[in-house]
C-alpha cells in the first residue's frame, strides 16, 4: 500500500507527460501541481488512433491523513486514465472487468454509435473476467468523461470515472490549462468509504464529507501572477452540485458540455451539477498570493442551501509575472430549427409509495416502466421538461447535444446558444429543449443525480434508422 500522492507521482514519472493535463510554456519552470491527471500509454503509433487498455479493479487509496479506503479504479487510478485526443481521432479501448460484479463504460457526452454507448439498452453487462472493446471516433471538441452505467450510484462513488479532452484544430492561446475533475467521497472515521445511504442521501443524492480535485483532497493549483489560465471542469460527483468561487477573480465562461459556446459571459460563481462540464478563463492576480477556491452553498431544494462554504482547493500564485489579455472566443454553433418538430413531454416527479419508499419518476413511471420515446433518425424533437418536484434535477441525454429554447415559456436569449448534454432543471420549473436525433439506436435519458437515476428517473429513446 502506497499513499495516493506518492502513487500519483510514480505513475506520472513512468508514463511521461504526453497526456498530462497541463502545458506550461517551454521556457518556464513550474513546480508540478499535485493535481495533474495521469495519462495512459497510447499503444497505437498512428497519429489519428489512440489504443488504450483499461481495467476496472478494486484497490486501496489513502485520502489525506485517513486510513486507506477500499475503492474501485480504472488501472489503479482515481480518476481513471486521462485521455487527450483531437477531433477525428479514433479511440479504441480494450476494457477488462476485474470487479466482483458486472459493469459497462458509458462515454458521457460523446456522440458515438449507440452500440458503443455502454448502456444495457445496447449491450450485455460485461461480466467479471470478461473483455469488451469500445471504439469510436471523436466528432466534437470538448471535455467529456467516462463511467459505468450499471449500478452507477455505487460504481461511480467507489472511484470509477475518468476524463477525456478532445481538442479542436485551433484552441485559444493561454498560459496554462488545467483539467479539474470534481468529486466528493463520504469517509467514515476509519477512512473507509461509506456505502450506507441515509434518507437524506436517498432524497438528495449522496454527498460526501471530503471534496476531491483530480482525486486529491486539499489540492494545490499553481500558477503565476497575471497568467491566463484555462480551467476545464467536470463534476463527477453522485449528488453534489459544485458552486465555485475564487475571491476577487472573475471567471469568463467560454464553453460547456459540447465545446465552446457562442457568446462567452462573465461570472463570479460557477454552478455545476453532476455530469456538467464548463470551460472557463481567468487572469491570475497581478501579485503573488494564495487564494482559496470555495464551494459556495447553493439551494437545490429541501433546504440544501444552508450548507457551509467549503474550500475545494487552493490557488497558489507565485513566480515571474506575465501580461496577457483574455483572448476572444466564439463558436460557430448551428442553431437547431424546430418548425413542425414533435414535442416530447418529460415530467420529473418524486413520491413515496405505499411502503414508504421514495420513487423518482418520469411521466409518472419508474424505470424500466417509463414509456419509451420513439423518433426517426434525423428528426429534431422538442423536449418539454417539467420538473414537478421541489428539487433540482440535472437532466442528461445520451448520444446527442441539445439546445435550450425556453425557460418557463420565456424564449432563451439568442446569444445564449450552447450545445449541452446535461442541464439543471430547477425545482418547479420548465425547460424546453431541442435535440436532433441523428444517430439510430436505443439511448438513455435520466437525472444525473445517480441515486435518482438508479431510483427510477431514467427513460429510453429509440431512434429508428
Ligand atoms: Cu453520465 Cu447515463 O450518464
Ligand atoms: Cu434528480
Amino acid at each position: 500500500m502506497v499513499s495516493f500522492r506518492s502513487l500519483a507521482f510514480a505513475l506520472v514519472l513512468s508514463t511521461g507527460c504526453e497526456t498530462a493535463s497541463e502545458t506550461p510554456p517551454a521556457e518556464r519552470t513550474v513546480i508540478p501541481d499535485d493535481s495533474v491527471l495521469q495519462g495512459v500509454i497510447d499503444e497505437n503509433p498512428a497519429p489519428d488512433a489512440i489504443d488504450i487498455t483499461l481495467e476496472a479493479r478494486p484497490g486501496e487509496i489513502q485520502y489525506g491523513e485517513n486510513r486507506p479506503s477500499t475503492v474501485w479504479t480504472y488501472n489503479g487510478q482515481i480518476p481513471g486514465p486521462f485521455v487527450e485526443a483531437k477531433v477525428g481521432d479514433t479511440l479504441t479501448v480494450r476494457f477488462t472487468n476485474r470487479l466482483p460484479e458486472p459493469t459497462t463504460i458509458h462515454w458521457h457526452g460523446i456522440r458515438l454509435p449507440a452500440a458503443m454507448d455502454g448502456t444495457l439498452a445496447m449491450q450485455d453487462p460485461i461480466q467479471p473476467g470478461e473483455t469488451f472493446v469500445y471504439s469510436f471516433t471523436f466528432k466534437d471538441a470538448g471535455l467529456y468523461w467516462y463511467h459505468p452505467h450499471i449500478r452507477s450510484d455505487i460504481q461511480v462513488q467507489k472511484g470509477l470515472y475518468g476524463a477525456i479532452l478532445v481538442r479542436a484544430k485551433d484552441e485559444p492561446a493561454v498560459d496554462q490549462e488545467k483539467v479539474l475533475v470534481l468529486d466528493d467521497v463520504r469517509l467514515k472515521p476509519d477512512g473507509s468509504l461509506s456505502e450506507f445511504l441515509d434518507d437524506e442521501a436517498k432524497m438528495m443524492g449522496r454527498e460526501g464529507n471530503t471534496l476531491l480535485v483530480n482525486g486529491i483532497e486539499s489540492a494545490t493549483l499553481r500558477t503565476w501572477p497575471g497568467a491566463l489560465v484555462r480551467l476545464r471542469l467536470v463534476n463527477v460527483a453522485n449528488g453534489r452540485f459544485f458552486n465555485l468561487r475564487i475571491p476577487g477573480v472573475t471567471l469568463r465562461v467560454i464553453g460547456t458540455d459540447g465545446g465552446l459556446i457562442f457568446r462567452p459571459y462573465e461570472t463570479d460563481t460557477l454552478l455545476m451539477s453532476p455530469g456538467e462540464r464548463y470551460d472557463v478563463l481567468f487572469k491570475a492576480p497581478a501579485q503573488a498570493t494564495t487564494l482559496p477556491i470555495y464551494n459556495e452553498p447553493y439551494e437545490r431544494g429541501h433546504d440544501s442551501g444552508h450548507a457551509e462554504q467549503t474550500t475545494v482547493a487552493e490557488l497558489v500564485v507565485e513566480g515571474e509575472p506575465s501580461t496577457g489579455t483574455i483572448p476572444q472566443t466564439s463558436a460557430e454553433i448551428e442553431r437547431l430549427t424546430v418548425a413542425g418538430a414533435a414535442t416530447v413531454p418529460i415530467r420529473l416527479s418524486e413520491k413515496f409509495n405505499e411502503e414508504g419508499k421514495l420513487l423518482f419518476m418520469i411521466n409518472e413511471e419508474v424505470h424500466p416502466d417509463v414509456p419509451m420515446v420513439h423518433a426517426m433518425s434525423g428528426e429534431t424533437k422538442v423536449l418539454e421538461l417539467d420538473n414537478q418536484s421541489d428539487m433540482d434535477h440535472p437532466f442528461h441525454l445520451h448520444g446527442f447535444f441539445f439546445q435550450v429554447l425556453a425557460r418557463n415559456g420565456e424564449p432563451e436569449p439568442q446569444d445564449a446558444l450552447a450545445n449541452k448534454d446535461t442541464i439543471i432543471v430547477p425545482g418547479r420549473q420548465k425547460l424546453t429543449l431541442a435535440a436532433r436525433l441523428d444517430e439510430p439506436g436505443m439511448w438513455m435519458y435520466h437525472c444525473h443525480i445517480l441515486e435518482h437515476a438508479e431510483g427510477g428517473m431514467m427513460g429510453e429513446l429509440e431512434v429508428a434508422p
